[in-house]
């Protein structure tokens, strides 16, 4: 039975008996607290908590949730039941069947037959665990469904109790094993061996509330639900492993095809008993890294060096490396998304209207990891030739640290290299090294969020006074205050020259959300009291801190407050907005659907545009952008939004904003109807030329394969142009020519200068061919050769010591000679140095090339060249004395 099938068997049953069928959340939920949705029940979790009342009519739904858990990256593919990316197929009761409901509904579905819509499994075959204190299920499972006592088991909290990992609901559970035969591991059920008896369905029975802690049993019990209600998850992948007759979640008709392109691409045997176990391991983590990046673009996710965009990153990384392990030379990653693609389109219909993003965002990350790849090991070779030449045989673990956080590459492949070079590396170090690096984030992650890591404080006010935002349509209006913190307390009133957060019940001051920052404004209260606002941050998506300062007067909780937007701070940030909608639209039109938006920032008079795509904008492009940018301001475009659901906006060809849950109305912002549409929250402009003049400052990159644009918007830009205008204006004045002359003069002049230094060069030398005539007086006799030293002094470079030594040997004639010209440069701590010898020298085995070793090991210096003349550079002056003295042994002893 096909995958596709297994899910249409489950919505069925459940649709059947009175569940509302509910389409998957994306895996990106705006919650700081889950990098990825990682349950079924995530997206439901306000109506478990009571917090919103279920939409569905019934008070049940069913849904099937796509789920992504990272936490062992490096895991995958070792073991063959787990994958990073999984659906869970789920039934939801809020408040309605309990634990006898679940029970029934998901053994019938189970073991009915195919004909009757069920999944036909052996009753016989099937095991049940269930909470240690939980007689209830226990006598459920024995007395209502008939599973004899002896295949019933109790797990601990551990296993059997289950929670998202974090404050939220929780509750007993009760877990459905299938038994898959002795092939597979040991008897006595699924507490003697869980890879012969496989969990197929968790049902949990959702009626507490779960507080701080950590792991699976150290955390606090708060106390029940308001309901009691059911959370279940049914692995869609096993039972397709089941249903499929195959040993494991890589052999499904999902997985499988990978396994196979990837067989193709390197020209290597999965599961070849001659090769080496590892490379198994890497067809399967090609296998579902693949997948779980694939999703992880579709719903939105780009590569980038940190968060989620980090951990798509590494997953398409590892896609690589394996890849490049298992044999493969060039890039493979086309093939592998596209195959996966194919594989999961049926279920996930949207994938088509994707596809082309999705491809591009995984191989322009492919093509900068082997770039990366290229030049780590260029990198890593001059560090093993530098650590050789030291004579250490350890790559310490801050450089192996700087391979992987500076330049990307992977301390695998680190390890790899330093093997066959025959050196070991310092792990210790580079795991201290990575452990400093990941405090670092969370602190500074946790400074960023709201300045203290306890968002408990508003938790009353997300769970029960949401703020009413009704900046949109007005600037100013009056508020209740609800609630004021301060130092991360609640308080309950805040004088003059306090900093505190003022949650109000509405606002009209818009938080920063979408890449545009907050509102500036005042809050003012009867008595003169008036409170600056210089942030505004939402938190839980729903309450809107408002950052004051008290200035005059004090403010208590319940006093009505005048909130009001600082207009002039409005006006630049709709400009900088809209302009950042406009430069979106116009990079796509020049660059096409490849350059896919990395993120935003705009405030007034500013914005900034982060995209990926894997080459950098000409400067006629960069033009172009621009031009497009500024007509379609001066084509004064009418700005529209439209509130609608998800999917009616993507349908519309809006771009798409991710984050979006199923059920939410969306708002799409239009600018000229089709150019330029985009779901967003933010403020804007209602006419385009309302935007004024864009000005772009520049384009670079920032990290691999993404690039930004930055420019000025509104009365900003004009004040660009109009300080470059007088810029442009002073150097014309100083080089008394038009402006349109500028470039011209500026080129001539620096030619100008070429010529001439040119010339003072010509000079410098023919003075220096003057000086070392002089010098051949001042050559000693060693042995049999003349041997000549001097010190030309600083300022003199290589031509200029090649004139002189040239001259100088020329001057020997058919003599042995040996010439030592430093050019001493003190100040910049170097010394550029030659040496010549006559034809006659070199005859009698004097080499330049040689000497010029001798006298870089005094001088700190490298260098090399050809026998009769040689050049280097040393770094360490005061060893010359010594470096002459031991260039004399050395020709003595010719
Ligand atoms: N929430 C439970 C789980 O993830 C059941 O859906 O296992």
């Amino acid at each position: 039975m096909q995958t596709h099938e297994i899910r249409e068997r489950f919505t069925n049953h459940f649709v059947n008996a009175g569940h509302t069928a509910v389409p998957s959340a994306p895996l990106v939920l705006d919650d700081p607290n889950l990098l990825f949705v990682n349950a079924g029940m995530v997206p439901f979790k306000p109506y478990f908590l009571g917090q919103q009342t279920p939409p569905f009519p019934s008070g049940t739904a069913t849904s099937i949730q796509k789920c992504v858990r990272t936490l062992d990256i490096d895991e995958v593919g070792i073991t063959t039941r787990h994958n990073t990316f999984f659906q869970m197929a789920g039934n939801f009761s809020f408040g309605q069947y309990f634990k006898e409901g679940a029970i029934t509904h998901a053994w019938t579905l189970l073991t009915d037959s195919l004909e009757d819509g069920g999944f036909g499994l052996d009753p016989e075959l099937l095991w049940v665990t269930v909470y240690e204190n939980d007689d209830e299920a226990a006598d459920i499972w024995h007395e209502k469904i008939g599973v004899p006592r002896e295949r019933i088991q109790r797990l601990g909290m551990a296993d059997n109790y289950w929670s998202m990992g974090v404050p939220g609901p929780c509750g007993p559970c009760s877990e459905i094993y299938y038994d898959r035969g002795p092939a597979y591991g040991k008897e006595g059920g699924p507490i003697a061996d869980d890879n012969r008896y496989m969990e197929i369905w968790n049902l949990v029975f959702m009626e507490n509330e779960r507080g701080e802690g950590t792991g699976k049993d150290n955390f606090e019990i708060l106390g029940d639900l308001p309901k009691k209600n059911i959370d279940t998850g049914l692995g869609v992948e096993r039972v397709a492993c089941i249903l499929q007759g195959v040993d494991n979640v890589y052999e499904t008709d999902l997985l499988r095809p990978v396994i196979d392109a990837a067989e193709k691409a390197a020209g290597a045997t999965y599961e070849d008993p001659a090769a080496d176990r590892a490379d198994d391991i890497r067809f399967r983590v090609i296998a579902d890294h693949s997948r779980t990046a694939m999703m992880l673009i579709l719903d939105g996710v780009s590569p980038s060096n940190e968060g989620r965009g980090y951990i798509l990153r590494r997953l398409l990384r590892r896609i690589v490396r394996s890849a490049r392990l298992l044999g493969a030379t060039g890039p493979t990653m086309e093939g592998f998304i596209t195959t996966i693609m194919d594989t999961m389109e049926p279920s996930f219909p949207e994938i088509a209207r994707n596809r082309q993003r999705i491809v591009h965002t995984a191989v322009a990350e492919e093509k900068t990891f082997l770039k990366t790849l290229a030049s780590g090991t260029t990198l890593f070779e001059s560090a093993a030739t530098e650590l050789k030449a030291q004579g250490a045989g350890t790559v310490p673990g801050a450089r192996a640290f700087e391979l992987h956080d500076t330049y990307g590459f992977p301390i695998d492949l680190t390890l790899e290299m330093a093997h066959e070079a025959g050196l070991e590396v310092d792990m210790d170090g580079f795991n201290r090294a990575m452990a400093e690096q990941k405090a670092r984030a969370k602190a500074d992650n946790r400074a960023k969020k709201h300045g203290h890591t306890d968002l408990s404080v508003y938790r009353e006010f997300v769970d029960h006074h949401p703020t009413e935002f009704f900046g949109y349509e007005e600037l100013s209006g009056q508020a209740r205050v609800l609630g004021l913190v301060a130092g991360g307390k609640l308080v309950t009133e805040a004088h003059a020259g306090d900093e505190v957060e003022v949650i109000l019940d509405a606002t009209p001051m818009y938080a920063e959300s979408g890449g545009q920052l907050g509102d500036r404004g005042r809050l003012s209260a009867s008595g003169g009291t008036s409170l600056d606002v210089t942030d505004v941050q939402k938190v839980g998506k729903k309450v809107w801190l408002h950052k004051a300062r008290v200035a005059q007067g004090a403010l208590s909780v319940g006093d009505t407050v005048t909130a009001a937007v600082d207009p002039a701070w409005r006006h630049g940030a709709r400009q900088a907005h809209s302009a950042t909608h406009l430069i979106h639209a116009a990079l796509r039109q020049i660059l096409g659907p490849d350059a896919v938006q990395a993120g935003s920032m705009n405030r007034p008079g500013y914005l900034r545009f982060d995209y990926t795509f894997s080459d950098h904008l000409s400067a006629e492009k960069l033009h172009e952008i621009e031009m497009v940018t500024n007509a379609a301001v001066d084509d004064d475009l009418e700005v529209n939004t439209i509130e609608t659901t998800l999917d009616n906006a993507l349908d519309m060809g809006a771009m798409a904003l991710f984050g979006e849950n199923y059920g939410d109305v969306v708002r799409v912002v239009e600018i000229g109807g089709p150019f330029s549409r985009e779901l967003c929250g933010g403020t804007h402009v209602s006419h385009s030329s309302q935007i004024g003049p864009v000005s772009v400052i520049s384009e670079s990159s920032v990290g691999s394969g993404a690039r930004r644009i930055e420019a000025y918007s509104g009365l900003d830009a004009f004040k660009f142009m109009s300080k470059e205008t007088a810029l442009v204006g002073g150097v014309a004045a100083e080089l008394k020519a038009p402006t349109s002359e500028v470039p011209e003069r500026i080129r001539a002049l620096s030619a100008r200068l070429k010529e001439a230094e040119k010339r003072v060069s010509e000079l410098k030398r023919a003075q220096l061919a003057q000086q070392t005539a002089g010098l051949i007086e001042k050559a000693e006799t060693v042995g049999a050769t003349r041997f000549l030293h001097a010190d030309l002094g600083a300022g003199v470079g290589g031509g200029e010591l090649r004139t002189a030594a040239t001259t100088a040997r020329d001057k020997f004639g058919s003599d042995p000679a040996v010439i030592f010209f430093t050019a001493r440069d003190p100040e910049a701590g170097k010394m550029p140095f030659l040496i010549a010898a006559t034809k006659a020298a070199v005859d009698n085995g004097l080499r330049a090339g040689d000497l010029v070793k001798v006298v870089s090991e005094y001088v700190a210096g490298r260098g090399g060249g050809k026998p009769d003349m040689a050049q280097g550079s040393g770094s360490h002056l005061a060893g010359l004395d010594r470096a002459v003295a031991a260039l004399r042994d050395h020709i003595a002893g010719s």
